[in-house]
């Protein structure tokens, strides 16, 4: 390539960067819907039931340095479930339609008697499609054990490298906000809505949120904390049905239902929002003072 040809391409380069392009996909568009698109990446696949390689490498789970990792993080992995409801979208055949993804993702979701189940079923479910755009899964952080779990929306690029949930800007604003309140990744559990960074960090569709919502929901109540915290708009009205605005809803005890038993929840500004409106911090430190008062009952 000539000298010149470079500087244009990196020029190009650049100009992608800034206006916010962060993820290379594929060339042309490919509809996923048809047999045909989907056959040349999924044939690896292995019945329900055997273990299946991956259909591409993926990233190694980077150490998140804390005790995260001998907890949510570092466990060995266990084999798959003996049926996977939502995961028959393998050797070509066509991913279910919303609907019927939405009742597979149920099926599955209820059919995991753990944690380490969960995210195993996790790992195989193709009923949504982020998981085809994603790097990997984005599971977990924390101690699954901790009476308090945080849920943000979605992991963004940093989580989908490492795997891990809030590792960014935002992540580390959220370990800040938790250090304050005498918090951190080892007396917190931390997941997400939806587990699959949207292509450009984009937000999930209603559809894709959905989808996902059986497994968190899932993922709550075998985590069964004493407190659940949402992270921002988009968590809490997809677990604690939050119409109006946060500004609004916010800083308020809730109750949520987990399947088991009820307990207190509360919404407040997601961390990327604060990093953004500074301003609003007086109100999300108000929020972990809340949460910090009732750990101590
Ligand atoms: N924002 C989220 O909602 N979740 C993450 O994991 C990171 C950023």
């Amino acid at each position: 390539m000539s000298l010149d040809r470079q500087d244009h391409v990196r020029a190009l380069l650049d100009f992608f960067v800034g206006a916010g392009v962060d993820a290379v996909l594929e060339e042309a568009p490919v509809d996923r819907f048809t047999a045909e698109a989907r056959e040349p990446r999924f044939t690896s696949h292995a019945p329900a039931g055997e273990p299946s390689p991956s259909p591409e490498p993926r990233q190694p789970r980077a150490p998140s340095g804390g005790a995260g990792d001998v907890t949510a993080n570092a466990r060995s992995r266990p084999s798959p479930p003996p049926s996977l409801p939502g995961g028959e979208g393998k050797g070509g055949r066509p991913p279910p339609a919303p609907d019927a993804a939405i009742m597979a993702a149920r099926q599955a979701a209820a059919s995991a008697a753990s944690l380490d189940a969960l995210r195993a079923i996790l790992e195989r479910f193709e009923g949504c499609a982020l998981r085809f755009t994603a790097k990997q899964l984005v599971f977990a952080d924390g101690n699954p054990q901790a009476r308090v779990m945080f849920v943000g929306e979605a992991p963004g690029r940093e989580e989908d490298i490492a795997g891990l949930p809030f590792v960014g800007r935002a992540g580390q604003l959220l370990d800040r906000m938790m250090a304050a309140i005498g918090l951190a990744r080892t007396t917190a559990y931390i997941a997400n809505i939806v587990p699959w960074r949207p292509p450009g960090n984009r937000t999930p569709t209603p559809q894709e949120t959905q989808i996902c919502l059986p497994f968190i929901k899932r993922q709550i109540e075998l985590a069964d904390p004493d407190i659940l915290v949402c992270l921002g708009g988009p968590s809490a009205a997809a677990l604690l049905g939050m119409t109006d605005g946060i500004r609004r809803f916010r800083g308020r005890w809730r109750a949520y239902h987990t399947g088991t038993r009820e307990i207190r929840a509360i919404a407040t500004f997601h961390p990327a929002y604060l990093l953004r409106t500074p301003l609003e911090k007086r109100f999300a430190w108000r929020d972990f003072q809340a949460i910090q008062a009732a750990l101590a009952e």
